[in-house]
């Protein structure tokens, strides 16, 4: 039986850095540089962690008053935790040039030697900071293809994301949870506040098959096609659950973790969706596979999209295996109607 002195020192857990060390043998041609990035990316999320829970506290919410790239108002904790997170690694050593959406061309780091280059969105949610909902910070991590010692360039970055040697997000939410792959599973670890460490709580985690959440802004259902419309009429039809947070992290942790679809869908006037294929569907379509998940778009898997630019941007639906085939089904009917009209037209010529 468990003492009392003993239940009060029950072990504290496994740490992350520990288990990034018990698990570098599995990284191929592991050297322990991306271990140390690893850990610099932990770093700059605790630090974004300490800015995200002093929000309301201090006069750091609200619009900023400048525009990124995208011509989107940018929040304070957008610019801070953009500045956190190239410091840190920066500071790593581990990484020669990084690509954020926050900036529209590559941020050299001056460490031209490094091996990798990373593509982040520093803050993803930003528009549910000033209403203390979860936000998060996603990353994606390459290997360069240029040479050590020299700039890097565009190729690094526009790899596909089939070549991505990590990914993963730190979710700022009723915790703070770092999430990553190595092409090894996906592990989740938990922050605990007193002791300044992530605690590994999620091991190997893997999606339901089947699920009852659907994830869309329906708001924009009248913009979206007729296929998107039935599929989204079919989820209502069996009552499953519309949960829409508005921080892709956040929603896609849940769904990952409870069973979902989460769609971001093309519509006429926004024929590529609206999140970015870089910093947003890769890292998420990498952690989607490793959980046994599935991302795709209309035409292919989310990884086998061609990237062509850093901000290019790419409509996304992820979810549960099951659910992404029953998806695939109302694809096909769009295909068949497409096929129609194309013969609709041959005739009337
Ligand atoms: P970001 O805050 O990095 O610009 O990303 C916002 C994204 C994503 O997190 C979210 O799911 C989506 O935008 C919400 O878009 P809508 O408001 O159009 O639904
Ligand atoms: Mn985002
Ligand atoms: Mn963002």
């Amino acid at each position: 039986m468990t003492s009392k002195v003993e239940k009060m020192a029950l072990p504290v857990g496994v740490t992350l850095d520990r288990f990034i060390k018990k698990n570098q043998g599995s990284f191929q041609f592991a050297s322990g540089e991306l271990s140390q990035l690893l850990r610099d990316i932990a770093l700059a999320g605790k630090i974004i962690n300490r800015e995200v829970n002093k929000a309301g506290l201090v006069d750091i919410t609200g619009a900023l008053g400048t525009s990124n790239v995208q011509g989107e108002n940018q929040q304070k904790l957008d610019v801070i935790a953009d500045i956190r997170f190239i410091r840190a690694l920066k500071n790593g050593g581990e990484v020669c040039a990084i690509i954020t959406e926050e900036e529209d061309e590559i941020i050299y780091t001056g460490n031209d030697d490094a091996k990798y280059v990373v593509a982040i969105d520093p803050l993803d949610g930003s528009s549910n900071i000033d209403v203390n909902v979860s936000i998060g910070t996603i990353f994606s991590i390459y290997t360069r293809v240029t040479p050590r010692g020299t700039r890097a360039t565009k190729e690094d970055f526009l790899q596909g994301g089939r070549k991505q040697v990590a990914a993963g997000y730190i979710l700022y939410g009723s915790s703070t949870i770092l999430v990553y792959t190595t092409g090894h599973g996906v592990n989740g670890f938990t922050y605990e506040n007193s002791l300044g460490e992530f605690f590994l709580s999620h091991p190997n985690i893997k999606s339901p098959e089947d699920g009852k959440i659907y994830s869309v802004n329906e708001g924009n259902f009248d913009d979206f096609y007729d296929y998107t419309q039935r599929y989204i009429m079919s989820c209502r039809k069996k009552r499953m659950s519309g949960r829409y947070i508005g921080s892709l992290i956040a929603d896609f942790h849940r769904n990952m973790l409870k069973g979902g679809i989460y769609l971001y869908p093309p519509t006429p006037s926004h024929p590529q969706g609206k999140l970015r294929l870089l910093y947003e569907c890769y890292p998420m379509a990498f952690l989607a596979e490793q959980a046994g998940a599935k991302a795709i778009d209309c035409e292919s898997d989310i990884l086998d999209v061609t990237p062509i630019s850093f901000h290019q941007r790419n409509s996304i639906y992820v979810g549960a295996p099951k659910m992404i085939q029953e998806l695939e089904l109302f694809f096909k009917e769009r295909a068949k109607y497409i096929i129609k009209e194309a013969r609709f037209e041959k005739i009337e010529d």
